[in-house]
């Protein structure tokens, strides 16, 4: 079975097992477990931010963000196809209290300025205040689409003119920074939180941190054990982690080349259905299906008799992401079936 669902169905190695098993631990309630300081030091540092703190899931560091920079009754603006806005329960209602304000990107789902100008709100006291601005890098739900530095600074500089904060999703920051070459940091700089993942693209089996200044990571830390991630010997996974942090962030860019070729093969040879080329920046592939009304889920549940497993896009669209545990001839090969059934 080729699993190209997503990046996340990786397992650790067996030499990330062996480091986690060797961590030194403690009570992380406490703030005394040593691996997991180590992890957010080295975390904070790669970001050239003040401090960091791990949590169990990028959906949580993305939450603990927009809590911690709002009051009830802001308002948060962010691209129509965000992970925040999609994927996350409707946490940000739920549990800040604020609205979400989704602007819907001409291209690529990537923001411009024009996009952000026209949603924030005039000051008047009948209307909710734009408090702050999320881009997310790479953008998963647009197919894995890189926003440029040139683009976060202009932005950056746009949304500081207009007094917003700036909050980035970097589930996958770590494949933006190998497709373009940019460093997090440099990236980081233009934000004042950043979350990133280290169970994506780095291949460890659980969480991800959330970044900023000593002052946003006490709130954070606070918010954390509210909402019930406050985490004990939290050292044995944060140990696969740092393993992940320190041994898998150069080898992302494979990813990028993997999911490449898989597009190209499907581009070329599938007759019902697309693929924009263009929008394949990193790891994910957008599939689009020329047929009428698909039936997603049977389309998906063939491709798995068929020997490959990928998820549902957008409504009329399949995805696969390239990963760890795939060789480039497996997505070369699982192209090869997908053209074939999509012929
Ligand atoms: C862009 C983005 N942000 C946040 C998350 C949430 O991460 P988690 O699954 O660890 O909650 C994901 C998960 O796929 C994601 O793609």
């Amino acid at each position: 079975m080729i699993d190209l669902r997503s990046d996340t169905v990786t397992k650790p190695s067996e030499a990330m097992r062996h480091f986690m098993a060797q961590a030194p631990v403690g009570d992380d309630v406490f703030d005394e477990d040593p691996m997991v300081h180590e992890l957010q030091q080295e975390v904070a540092a790669l970001l050239g931010k003040e401090a960091a703190l791990y949590c169990p899931s990028g959906c949580m560091t993305n939450q603990l963000a927009v809590n911690i920079q709002t009051q009830p009754g802001d308002e948060v603006i962010l691209e129509a196809d965000a992970h925040i806005f999609n994927y996350e329960t409707t946490a940000a209602s739920f549990l800040s209290r604020v609205q979400l304000n989704p602007v819907r990107a001409k291209s690529k789902g990537i923001l411009t300025i024009n996009d952000v100008d026209d949603a924030i709100r005039e000051p008047a006291y009948y209307m909710p205040i734009s408090r702050l601005l999320v881009i997310e890098n790479t953008h998963n739900r647009a197919g894995g689409t890189i926003y440029t530095i040139d683009r976060v600074k202009e932005l950056s500089e746009f949304a500081r003119s207009k007094g917003l904060l700036m909050h980035l999703d970097g589930a996958r920051l770590w494949n933006a920074c190998a497709a373009t070459g940019v460093s997090p940091k440099e990236y980081a700089q233009h934000f004042d939180t950043v979350s990133v993942c280290f169970s994506k693209g780095l291949g460890a089996p659980v969480g991800s941190a959330i970044c900023g200044t000593n002052e946003h990571i006490t709130k954070a830390r606070r918010m954390r054990k509210i909402w019930g991630g406050g985490m004990r010997q939290a050292g044995i996974i944060a140990a696969g982690a740092l393993f992940a942090l320190r041994n898998n962030r150069e080898r992302v860019k494979d990813d990028n080349t993997k999911a490449h070729k898989f597009a190209e093969i499907i581009a070329k040879n599938a007759k019902n259905a697309t693929i924009d080329m263009e929008s394949v920046e990193s790891n994910i592939v957008l599939i689009d299906l020329k047929v009428k009304n698909p039936d997603v889920s049977k389309i998906l549940s063939d491709l798995t008799v068929k020997g490959v497993k990928l998820s549902q896009g957008k409504k009329t669209s399949l995805r696969a992401v390239a990963h760890l545990d795939v060789t480039i001839e497996e997505c070369e090969k699982a192209a090869g079936i997908v053209a074939e059934y999509l012929s």
